[in-house]
């Protein structure tokens, strides 16, 4: 069952996706050459802690596995779930994906950029920038009366024409009190198929793409997921409600302004 939010619980969804985008830009600040991506993590922790909110992927459970960091960052040919190491130093022409999700008065909100280090190989940069333009269109069929596969399907012909692979194997999803709520959201799909889209709905919506092949494969650590190949992937989130006006992206940081209201205490 898709769980169709309140206005009560709007109010909290909202405040949660802007603290979560709030934490990711912040990261996305910090990212730089010789950083590390357990420096990512930590830092990630500290946002969290200032903003009052908690990550939602610490000791997050699969089978007997926690995930044992904050935020999952991901660099070139690993697609998603990395965790943060020491010896993993940012270089120059990285790409590095983000993926944040916090829990906030009981509520989830989750995004993912990826990032590039300094400057990149061009190619390395279309595929930023298709991810970029998948994930878009994907949120602009995020209507009202459509269904999911509308999602999928967007989705998959804008990462097609491009000529770049999708991992099948990950999904979006929708998101609230779970990190994960029904439907599952594939990136490729066919249009007319799928679930009923309705206003109340909150999804999020997250192309996983590849430059090369879409096959991947999991690190012994469990959750790291790389591309079979070894050439680069992009992932790229927005949480995005369903409204009878259209799409709503969540994830989108707080002002200043809002920040300022929010430190003050005056936003619970
Ligand atoms: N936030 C991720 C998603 O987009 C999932 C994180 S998995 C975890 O669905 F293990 F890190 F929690
Ligand atoms: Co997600």
């Amino acid at each position: 069952m898709i769980p169709i939010k309140s206005d009560r619980d709007l109010k909290i969804m909202r405040g949660a996706c802007a603290i979560a985008a709030t934490v990711l830009d912040r990261l996305c600040r910090f990212a730089r050459e010789g950083v590390s991506t357990l420096d990512i993590d930590l830092a990630a922790k500290k946002y969290m802690e200032e903003l009052s909110c908690r990550s939602a992927c610490y000791h997050y459970r699969c089978g007997k596995l926690r995930y044992p960091g904050y935020v999952c960052v991901s660099v070139n040919d690993e697609v998603i779930h990395g965790i943060g190491r020491a010896d993993r130093i940012l270089k120059k022409g990285d790409i590095v994906s983000m993926d944040v999700s916090v829990v906030w008065n009981g509520f989830v909100g989750d995004n993912t950029r990826t990032v590039i280090i300094g400057d990149c190989a061009p190619e390395v940069k279309a595929l930023v920038d298709c991810t970029d333009k998948a994930l878009h269109a994907g949120i602009a069929a995020a209507v009202e009366g459509g269904r999911v596969g509308d999602i999928s399907a967007a989705v998959q012909s804008v990462v097609e024409a491009g000529g770049y692979g999708i991992v099948e194997e990950f999904t979006g999803h929708g998101v609230g009190r779970e990190m994960h709520e029904d439907p599952q959201i594939p990136n490729y799909g066919i249009a007319g198929t799928g679930a009923k889209l309705r206003a109340g709905m909150t999804l999020a919506i997250e192309p996983m793409i590849t430059l090369g092949s879409s096959e991947i494969v999991v690190e012994p650590d469990g959750w790291t997921v790389r591309t079979a190949d070894g050439l680069p992937s992009c992932h790229i989130e927005h949480t995005v409600l369903v409204t009878k006006d259209g799409p709503e992206i969540l994830t989108l940081p707080l002002s200043d302004e809002e920040l300022g209201i929010y430190s003050a205490g005056k936003i619970h």
